[in-house]
């Protein structure tokens, strides 16, 4: 393992070890003749000895050395980690290569991998195939032009300027239309992988490539089977995490988490609003606002705020959007000339946005007609018709953020610090 501590006294040499497989290091005590130069904190170290039951409370074992070996010295002036030092988490984000040796992105890290384990597990255990969606794709499924474009890197030099794919090809921006494609022979799919979006936003919840957790699921009819099951793989995954890794979690919640105001997170009960009544509340509010809500307007980020305040810190979900606001593929709800459409997004308390998901169109016509606001269906859209043509049965889906659910469960402010290696708009380090 990698020193975290060296404590050198007359008698003998205390050392701290941790390999990273959980929080707690091993305590290593040895004769002080095995103290070397190179035995610093950072350093990567082999020791043999024999392991016995330690005299001390705070551990269960610990290692009498017989020999220690410096496997790989560490420069700990120039580390930029320093031993029993809490670094603030904007410090530790410049060194994309080191982060992962601190406490707090280590925890971090296992929690996710625990985490990824427990989303898995849910959708498993409830009947749902898994499905590798493409990460190249010639479709922008949300149509909201945030798409990275893929280009071979020898394509300027080469003399036709021919696309690869003869298409333009993009990173995904969502896994769902591939989804649907298969929720129309198996039932209830869902996908876990990255997406991409070039936002250009630095905001503390947008990242160029994040993970997006989406399941699909037919003969659907209701929005409420849609909540019901984002309500049930949050509770789930989190109760795992939480029985998983309580050491890590609790770091979070003890240390970091407290420095944000409000924070908290729960499932215990949650809110219901439609869209129109969300803008009443939003009309009514005593608080101004930068951006005036309107019926028909996007929910900004203050306005997520404000309602989920409003409805006692809570998650709140959020139904029936404008049918304009909302991509191609949403339900139209027919409660009017095309007025809403069966969207549903889910805030929570500190993060605003963490799932958004909807019925779909599985209607020919109604789908045929808001397509052709777009021209002539071609490729993607041909074959997206084609489904209401073969075998077409309602159904709807959902996606959630992943490192938005880090952040909710964790308490931690910036979208930067629940990703290995953030990738965000003017940095893509190592
Ligand atoms: O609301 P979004 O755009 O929904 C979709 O893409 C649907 N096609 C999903 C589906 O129905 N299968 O994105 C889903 C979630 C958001 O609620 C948010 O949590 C997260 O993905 N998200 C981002 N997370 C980090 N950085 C970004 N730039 C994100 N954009 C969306
Ligand atoms: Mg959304």
């Amino acid at each position: 393992g990698w020193v975290h501590s060296v404590r050198s006294q007359k008698e003998v040499l205390f050392l701290h070890i941790n390999d990273g497989s959980s929080l707690e290091s091993l305590q290593v005590v040895a004769d002080p003749s095995l103290e070397n130069r190179d035995l610093t904190f950072g350093s990567a170290v082999e020791v043999q000895g024999e392991l016995v039951k330690s005299p001390h409370k705070m551990q269960n074992m610990e290692l009498k050395a017989e020999s220690i070996r410096v496997v790989g010295p560490c420069d700990t002036w120039a580390f930029p980690l320093k031993m029993k030092k809490r670094h603030p988490l904007e410090y530790v984000r410049q060194f994309p290569h080191l982060r992962c040796r601190s406490n707090t992105l280590a925890s971090l890290l296992r929690i996710r991998s625990e985490a990824t384990a427990a989303i898995h597990s849910f959708f498993q255990d409830n009947g749902y195939v898994h499905i590798h969606t493409p990460i190249i794709t010639s479709n922008d499924c949300e149509g909201a032009g945030e798409l990275f474009q893929i280009e071979v890197s020898w394509a300027s030099e080469s003399a036709e300027k021919t696309h690869f794919f003869n298409v333009p090809a993009f990173l995904t921006v969502s896994g769902q239309l591939h989804l649907e494609v298969m929720a129309g022979a198996f039932t209830h799919v869902f996908t876990f992988g990255p997406t991409f979006r070039a936002e250009n936003s630095q905001s503390r919840r947008h990242l160029a490539e994040f993970y997006m957790v989406e399941a699909e699921l037919a003969f659907t009819e209701s929005l409420q089977d849609v909540m019901q099951v984002m309500e049930d793989l949050f509770k789930t995954a989190t109760s795992i995490v939480l029985s998983r890794c309580p050491r890590d979690v609790e770091l979070f919640h003890k240390y970091v988490a407290p420095a944000q105001k409000g924070f908290f997170f729960s499932f215990n009960s949650s809110c219901r609003i439609s869209y129109s009544e969300a803008v009443e509340i939003l009309k009514q509010a005593s608080q101004t606002f930068t951006f005036k809500p309107e019926w028909g307007c996007d929910l900004q980020t203050e306005h997520e705020k404000y309602l989920v305040k409003h409805c006692g810190d809570v998650p709140v979900f959020v139904i029936n959007y404008p049918y304009d606001l909302k991509p191609f593929y949403m339900r139209d709800n027919e409660d009017g000339p095309q007025h809403t459409v069966a969207a549903v997004d889910l805030l929570v308390p500190g993060i605003g946005e963490l799932c958004g998901g909807s019925l779909r169109e599985e209607r020919l016509p109604f789908l045929q007609s808001r397509l052709q606001r777009y021209g002539k269906p071609t490729g993607a859209s041909v074959q997206y018709l084609d489904l209401r043509k073969f075998g077409s049965v309602p159904h709807g889906g959902f996606g959630m953020g992943f490192e938005r659910y880090l952040q909710y469960i964790l308490g931690v402010d910036n979208i930067k610090d629940v990703i290995p290696f953030p990738r965000f708009s003017h940095s893509c380090l190592l």
